[in-house]
């Protein structure tokens, strides 16, 4: 790795960790984890940027649920410890899908587990449980929705059969989390999604949770307002990944002239930056080493870079 990459992969830890751990990773050669090589989710979760940039659009879609907007608000640690909400998202996402089938199996117990727990009043009387199949439903569907739209959008267009391959392949993981009623296919998520609009919505909690998101804790030594300008730059090329009813609803429609110039180069720069700084990322190496009946290799550390 030269200075630029590892730079790139430096900063881009510091925010959301390493997810190269040879305990979840490799191990157990020949075991194909929850979903397998030759499947649509191996290879569009092997482009980190894809899976990382799609992080934006989809936790602000998660929170226009007000239930789940309440929960996070009351129940999670995002205000004291901004990047721990990304950094086991990004996890859960990469280990539920190349880890080993026991290491995949276990995160997703514990993270029941963690749910159990979740649970409360909104502030407009209604009650919400982090273990309700709804909630877990639309919390699930956010997350490879926004993934695929990323990487369609800075990778490469999937085909209609591998968009449906790739949906079924993440609803297993989903029902293993709790959730029921996952989308398996284009048709049935933009049927969910038009069920589900009605419920949805910007609430006080949601506007503060903006507030945060705009308020800047990613660029720390930059003065006040060149933060805060560059932070709104971020989320709004984040939230370009989500569909026009999203963007309007939520406030973040970027002006198509600030798009052209700001946004969507900023969304590519920073996906091209992260491929050439990883190449294939740790996690999707030492799952393809697995399934090769390889030793595990003593650290995940080694990255290939793309050339
Ligand atoms: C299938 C859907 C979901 C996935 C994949 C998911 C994923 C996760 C993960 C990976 C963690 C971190 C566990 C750890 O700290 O090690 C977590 C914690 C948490 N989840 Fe979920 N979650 C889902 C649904 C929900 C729902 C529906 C709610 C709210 C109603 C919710 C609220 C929370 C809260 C409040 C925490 C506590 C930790 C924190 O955010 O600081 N989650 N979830």
């Amino acid at each position: 790795m030269n200075v630029l990459q590892r730079r790139i992969v430096g900063d881009f830890e510091a925010v959301v960790g390493r997810h190269d751990d040879p305990a979840i990773y490799a191990g157990a050669p020949g075991d194909p984890g929850l979903v397998g090589p030759g499947s649509v989710s191996w290879e569009v979760h092997a482009d980190i940027a894809s899976v990382a940039l799609a992080g934006t659009s989809a936790i602000v879609i998660e929170i226009l649920h007000p239930s789940v907007m309440a929960g996070v608000e009351e129940l999670s640690s995002y205000r004291r410890d901004p990047f721990r909400r990304a950094r086991t998202t990004l996890g859960y996402v990469l280990a539920t899908t190349f880890g080993t089938t026991e290491a995949a199996s276990a995160l997703i117990a514990k993270v029941r587990g963690i749910h159990g727990r979740i649970n409360g009043t909104r502030p407009d009387g209604v009650p919400y449980r982090a273990l309700d199949p709804e909630l877990l439903a639309w919390v699930h569907t956010a997350i490879p929705w926004m993934i695929m739209r990323t990487f369609e959008r800075c990778n490469r267009p999937l085909s209609p059969a591998e968009r449906d391959r790739y949906l079924a392949e993440q609803a297993v993981i989903g029902r293993m989390g709790g959730a029921e009623g996952v989308p398996e296919t284009m048709a049935e998520l933009e049927d969910y999604v038009a069920r589900m609009r009605g419920k949805l919505g910007v609430t006080e909690q949601t506007r503060q949770f903006f507030d945060f998101l705009l308020d800047s804790p990613f660029a720390p030594d930059l003065p006040k307002p060149a933060a805060g300008a560059l932070a709104l730059l971020d989320v709004h090329a984040g939230m370009s990944i989500a569909p026009g009813w999203v963007r309007r609803l939520t406030g973040f429609d970027t002006p198509d002239a600030l798009r052209a110039v700001a946004t969507e180069p900023l969304l590519r720069l920073k996906a091209r930056g992260l491929r050439y700084a990883f190449g294939t990322p740790a996690y999707a190496r030492m799952a393809h080493e697995r399934m090769a009946g390889r030793p595990a290799p003593v650290s995940g550390r080694a990255l290939t870079p793309v050339a």
